[in-house]
């Protein structure tokens, strides 16, 4: 017989070999490319961390500068896309768009297919990290009914998002640099996390060859599940559920029951602290602070339930310290991105993840397809019969 390796769930297989993300869980560090996070975070920008992810290095002035040009040549998306958005329900959930959009680059971009070709690779990768804010914004628009935005190469990646995203057609929108700031930190924090779901997701998907906006939309339907990228998401109707500081105590009890689950809470890799939590909740302090939020209902409910879950002893035993996913949500929904937009925006942000990672994988001449085996627990040999006689 056979033998094999039992992992539900790879708690403890390593499935590849990556010189991309370390993540050292214990100590709660995590390192792109051997820099810590917390540097990249503070002064590194999301496209400098995009080519620092895609090639190993980070980039010299010259390097820097024609890689954003590279990347901005391909922000528009074939003219023919706002006609396949057209086929969706205005009230469609916007990852539901983004899985169908995003498969369907390949049916206009097929002059970068190839995978075997380095420079359609190469291609390929550009485009879907220049072309993610176009789409994703679109998603937006075209759920409230609004005109689509076109790409303002005057802006940064971060600043056209926005504007994509906010301005109306009538007046001109300027970009505030604080948040700009921030949400550009949310993608860096969201750019890369080694072999989660949807890595791994779109590491299988291409082990077979298949085409990178196949694999890509593979991974952005993983991202979908409220166990990864969907936690923002839950995290924002949980607070709303709970409503009121009041009210916390009564669903903390929930929790502890094993009702339901604190949603931006627990890491299967981080058992101390999320590292870019603790970003984040400084992001978060500051775009509050901008707006003038600090002493909104959701915040300080945000905040009642991170004292008790750093404090109380269920969530001490098991480990469960807060997220990236619990405050960057509360982030988002300050800058006024509606809720069911968040898993697009990391979606968005983990595309430079995705397409390193496949990359690096293709790129491997020992490159072997996917293939997990399994232990077969179903019924023994059995002889068929006839409908009459069962
Ligand atoms: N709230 C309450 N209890 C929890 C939670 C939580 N959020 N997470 C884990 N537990 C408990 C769980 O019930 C179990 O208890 P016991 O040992 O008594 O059975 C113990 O902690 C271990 O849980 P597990 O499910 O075996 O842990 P895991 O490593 O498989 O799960 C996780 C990791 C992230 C799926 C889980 O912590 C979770 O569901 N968290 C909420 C969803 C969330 O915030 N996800 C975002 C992850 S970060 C962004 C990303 O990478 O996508």
């Amino acid at each position: 017989t056979n033998m094999f390796m039992f992992d539900p769930g790879f708690t403890s297989t390593a499935s590849c070999e990556s010189k991309i993300t370390f993540i050292d869980g214990e100590k709660g560090q995590l390192y792109y490319r051997g820099y810590p996070i917390e540097q990249l975070a503070e002064y590194s920008d999301y496209l400098e961390t995009c080519y620092l992810l895609i090639y190993g290095e980070l980039p010299d002035a010259v390097e820097k500068q024609k890689f954003e040009l590279g990347v901005l040549r391909h922000n528009m998306v074939h003219e023919q896309l706002t006609w396949f958005f057209r086929g969706f329900r205005r009230d469609a959930h916007p990852m539901s768009m983004m899985v169908g959009v995003v498969g369907a680059l390949a049916a206009f971009y097929q002059d970068s297919l190839d995978i075997n070709n380095p420079d359609h690779r190469r291609i390929a990768e550009y485009r879907m990290i220049a072309k993610m804010p176009t789409l994703a914004a679109m998603c937006y628009r075209y759920s409230k009914g609004l005109p689509f935005n076109y790409p303002r190469n005057s802006l940064s990646y971060t600043g056209n998002f926005m504007h994509m995203m906010f301005a109306k057609p009538t007046e001109d929108y300027v970009v505030n640099p604080v948040l700009e700031r921030a949400l550009d930190r949310i993608f860096i924090l969201h750019a890369d996390h080694e072999q989660n779901a949807s890595t791994s997701t779109v590491r299988l998907a291409g082990s077979s060859g298949a085409n990178p906006f196949a694999c890509i939309a593979a991974g952005i339907a993983c991202l979908w599940g409220p166990a990864h990228g969907g936690a923002n998401e839950a995290v924002l109707k949980m607070l709303d559920e709970i409503g009121d500081v009041s009210r916390v105590e009564e669903f903390m009890q929930g929790v502890k029951e094993k009702r339901y689950r604190l949603m931006g809470f627990g890491h299967r890799v981080y058992k101390n602290m999320d590292p870019r939590a603790k970003i984040m909740k400084q992001t978060c302090d500051e775009v509050l602070n901008e707006l003038g939020l600090q002493d909104s209902p959701k915040f300080k409910l945000a905040m009642a339930l991170e004292k008790i879950a750093l404090e109380d002893s269920y969530f001490v035993e098991r480990k469960l310290y807060p997220n990236v996913d619990f405050y960057s949500g509360i982030v988002l929904s300050a800058l006024g991105i509606p809720v069911a937009m968040f898993t697009v925006l990391f979606a968005l942000a983990r595309t430079v993840g995705w397409v390193s990672h496949w990359h690096e994988m293709i790129a491997d001449p020992n490159q072997k397809i996917g293939r997990p085996r399994q232990l077969y627990t179903g019924s023994g040999r059995r002889d068929y019969l006839s409908v009459d006689k069962r």
